[in-house]
C-alpha cells in the first residue's frame, strides 16, 4: 500500500489540466451497455474506479478496450446480466449497471452495494424508479434482482429525504430510455453529470428532454446504437486545485474546466476573499489577504457540493474566525475531522455541522485516509502544515485523482509517493 507525503508551506502557482469527470464516466460507460454496436467514450480520466468498471463490463459480456484516455465498449450478443459482489464491494457505483442491464436484457441481479465509510447510502431510488417502469424487484442472498417481460414508461417521483438523488436520476434514465411509451421524472437530479449521461444517451438515439432541471422527459425507443462521445471535465478535481490555490495563499489556474460548474464553490471562495477570474475553459484564483471564514452548507446541485465539504474544511482550518460548515446529504461524512485536528485544526462537531475555529499555523502529521474526499482534505492541509505530513491509506486518493503527485509538483508543490 502506498503513502503520500506532503512538505508543507510552498506557495502554488501556474496551471493545471483537469481530467475528464469520473462520476460522468461511471454512468457514460455503463449506459455503452444500452448501444447496438460500439461507442468510444473520450476524455477518460486513468483512475482506480475506472479500472473497476471496466473490469465489471467485461464480466458482463462487453468487450472493452482501452486506449490514452478513450474507452471502447461493444456489448456482445451475449450479455450476461449479473454483477458479482466482488466487485460492487469495491465500488459502489458499480450499482448503475442495473438500469442499462434490465432496459437491455429485461433483468439484472446486482449485488446490494451497502453502506460506506460516508454514511448508510441506500438504494431505495432506485428500486422505486424501476419497479415504476414495471420491474419486479426481489432482494436475495445479499442481491437486487430486477426482472421485467417489458418495461413501461411512467410518472416517477425521485425525491428522497436528502433530497434528489444522482446516480437514482441516472440509473432510472438508463432503464427508460428502451421502454415503452413517456416516462417522467420528478425531482431528478441536475448535476452536470446526469446532464452528461443524458447527453450521451441523446447521442446514441434516446429521446430525452428536460435533463438539468428537475423533471426529465423520456420517449422511449426501440434500440439505441453506440456512439462516441467526450465527458465534461471534472468538477470536484477542479474545486479542489482551486482550494489548493486558496489554502497556500497563492495564484492556481485550472484549465480545460467549465467554468459555470463550480458557481457555489466560487461564491464561498471569493467570501474568503479570494479573487475568482473566470476565462472561456479556465478559472484563476489569487490569494493575497488572510482567509476570511465562511459559513457553508452541502446541498444538491446547483448547492454547494457534498464533495467539496472536506477540501473547504481544510482552507477554513486555518482562516481567521469561526466558520460552520453543515452537510446536508451525508450527515457523518466528517471522517476528516478527528484527522484534521491531528494536525492541530479546531473542529469541533455538533450533529451534522461542524464548527471550524481557524488556528495560525497547522502541523505536520502521520494521518488517514478514510476516503476519497477526506484523503483529498488532508493533501490540502499537509500542503499549509509546517513540516511533514504523511497521508495513510491513499489508495482511496487514487479512486478519484489522476496524477495527483505529479499535478501538484507542477504547481511547486513538494509531494511524493512512498510504499508503506
Ligand atoms: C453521487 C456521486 C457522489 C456524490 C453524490 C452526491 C457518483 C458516482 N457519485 O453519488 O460522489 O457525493 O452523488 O452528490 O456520481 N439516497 C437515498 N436513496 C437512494 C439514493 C440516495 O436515500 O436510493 C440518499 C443518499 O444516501 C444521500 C442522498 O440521497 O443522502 C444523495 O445521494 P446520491 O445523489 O444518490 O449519491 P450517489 O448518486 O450515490
Amino acid at each position: 500500500m502506498d503513502k503520500f507525503i506532503v512538505q508543507g508551506g510552498k506557495r502554488l502557482r501556474g496551471e493545471v489540466e483537469i481530467s475528464g469527470a469520473k462520476n460522468s464516466c461511471l454512468p457514460i460507460l455503463a449506459a455503452a451497455l444500452l448501444g447496438e454496436g460500439e461507442s468510444v467514450i473520450e476524455n477518460v480520466p486513468n483512475l482506480r474506479d475506472i479500472s473497476t468498471m471496466v473490469k465489471l463490463l467485461r464480466s458482463l459480456g462487453a468487450r472493452v478496450t482501452q486506449n490514452n484516455g478513450s474507452v471502447s465498449i461493444r456489448p456482445t450478443n451475449a450479455l450476461v446480466p449479473l454483477a458479482p459482489y466482488k466487485l460492487v464491494s469495491t465500488m459502489r457505483a458499480s450499482v448503475c449497471v442495473l438500469g442499462p442491464l434490465l432496459g437491455r436484457l429485461g433483468e439484472a441481479e446486482v449485488s446490494l452495494p451497502g453502506g460506506c465509510v460516508i454514511g448508510a447510502r441506500p438504494i431505495d431510488l432506485h428500486l422505486k424508479g424501476f419497479e415504476a417502469l414495471g420491474a419486479k424487484i426481489t432482494i436475495e442472498h445479499g442481491y437486487v434482482k430486477a426482472k421485467a417481460a417489458s418495461l413501461r414508461g411512467s410518472e416517477i417521483y425521485l425525491g428522497g429525504s436528502f433530497g434528489s438523488s444522482v446516480l437514482a436520476t441516472g440509473n432510472v434514465m438508463m432503464a427508460a430510455v428502451l421502454a415503452k411509451g413517456e416516462t417522467l421524472i420528478e425531482n431528478a437530479a441536475c448535476e452536470p453529470e446526469v446532464v452528461d449521461l443524458a447527453n450521451f444517451l441523446v447521442r446514441m438515439g434516446a429521446k430525452i428532454e428536460g435533463h438539468g432541471s428537475h423533471l426529465i422527459r423520456i420517449q422511449g425507443v426501440k434500440k439505441l446504437r453506440g456512439a462516441r462521445y467526450q465527458v465534461i471535465s471534472d468538477r470536484i478535481e477542479a474545486g479542489t486545485y482551486l482550494v489548493a490555490g486558496a489554502v497556500t495563499h497563492g495564484d492556481v489556474t485550472v484549465k480545460n474546466v467549465t467554468p459555470e460548474h463550480n458557481n457555489a464553490l466560487y461564491d464561498k471562495l471569493m467570501q474568503t476573499g479570494a479573487v475568482i477570474t473566470k476565462g472561456k475553459n479556465t478559472v484563476r484564483i489569487q490569494v493575497k489577504k488572510p482567509l476570511k471564514p465562511v459559513d457553508l452548507t452541502t446541498l444538491p446541485y446547483p448547492g454547494f457540493p457534498t464533495d467539496l465539504q472536506a477540501q473547504l474544511m481544510a482552507l477554513m482550518t486555518t482562516a481567521s474566525g469561526i466558520s460552520v460548515i453543515t452537510e446536508k446529504i451525508y450527515p457523518d461524512r466528517f471522517m476528516h475531522v478527528p484527522e484534521l485536528n491531528r494536525m492541530g485544526a479546531r473542529i469541533f462537531l455538533e450533529g451534522s455541522s461542524a464548527i471550524v475555529t481557524g488556528v495560525k499555523k497547522l502541523s505536520g502529521a502521520h494521518v488517514m485516509a478514510s476516503d476519497l474526499r477526506a484523503s483529498a482534505a488532508l493533501v490540502l492541509a499537509g500542503l499549509v502544515a509546517e513540516g511533514r505530513t504523511d497521508i495513510h491509506r491513499v489508495y482511496h486518493l487514487d479512486r478519484g485523482y489522476e496524477q495527483v503527485e505529479e499535478k501538484l509538483s507542477r504547481l511547486g508543490a513538494t509531494v511524493w509517493r512512498e510504499k508503506e
